[in-house]
């Protein structure tokens, strides 16, 4: 299973991949627009592709880049701009009719693509048909409104695996390890999480109760 870094911070990347944690990183409009400085209005287009190919330099898995346009045309300009800043970008398209004829243009122009914002197991399936690389389905926010964000990712899976489609499970809007850890045992290709949760994941109280104890006995030895 892969894991990827939910954060545009440059910061978080170079912790990440320091750490060994991160395979690629997945960025979108409020993760980037945290990391713009409000005092300077600079043009938002143009921070967000600098800041992917800042990105692209420190991390060589893919590397989501979300379109903000609302039909097919605006999301295939977006996406020519974004495949064009390094070979490592995988365009993000929002889960509507507008954005899965983009994933079908994008397929054909090899133009590899994420499909974001994805809450059933009928609308991962139409991004599979539409030959999206990657399909994110939002566990956290489906367990936000009282619904079964695990049950999504098992349902999601036994589709894909009834049809062999080669789309990759990338779960998103990670909360806590336990989603992780189930994402894990049902075989989600990506599970796609801020650093907090990532180094949650290696963490431990008795590994380091552990680590204390036998230094000390070393020591005293
Ligand atoms: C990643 O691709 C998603 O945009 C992200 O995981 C959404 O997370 P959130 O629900 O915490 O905003």
């Amino acid at each position: 299973m892969q894991l990827f870094l939910d954060s545009a911070s440059l910061k978080d990347v170079r912790e990440g991949m320091g750490l060994g944690l991160v395979d690629g990183v997945t960025t979108n409009p409020s993760l980037i627009a945290k990391e713009r400085d409000a005092s300077r209005p600079a043009d938002a287009r143009r921070h967000y592709r600098e800041r992917l190919k800042e990105i692209c330099a420190l991390c060589p898995g893919p590397i989501s880049a979300e379109t903000v346009g609302t039909t097919a045309t605006e999301m295939m300009r977006e996406a020519e701009e974004y495949a064009a800043i390094a070979e490592n970008i995988v365009v993000k398209v929002v889960l509507t009719a507008e954005g899965l004829r983009a994933v079908r243009e994008c397929a054909a122009r090899g133009i590899r693509t994420n499909v974001t914002l994805c809450f059933s197991a009928t609308q991962a399936l139409l991004a599979a048909r539409a030959g999206a690389d990657y399909v994110s389905p939002f566990v956290g926010r489906v367990d936000d409104v009282s619904g079964d964000g695990m049950a999504l990712i098992r349902d999601i899976a036994t589709i894909f695996e009834n049809y062999n489609f080669a789309t990759h499970i990338l779960v998103a809007s990670v909360r806590h390890p336990r989603h992780v850890l189930e994402a894990a045992l049902i075989g989600a290709d990506v599970a796609t999480a801020p650093l907090a949760i990532l180094k949650q994941l290696l963490a431990h109280p008795l590994t380091d109760k552990g680590v204390a104890a036998f230094l000390k006995d070393w020591e005293g030895a």
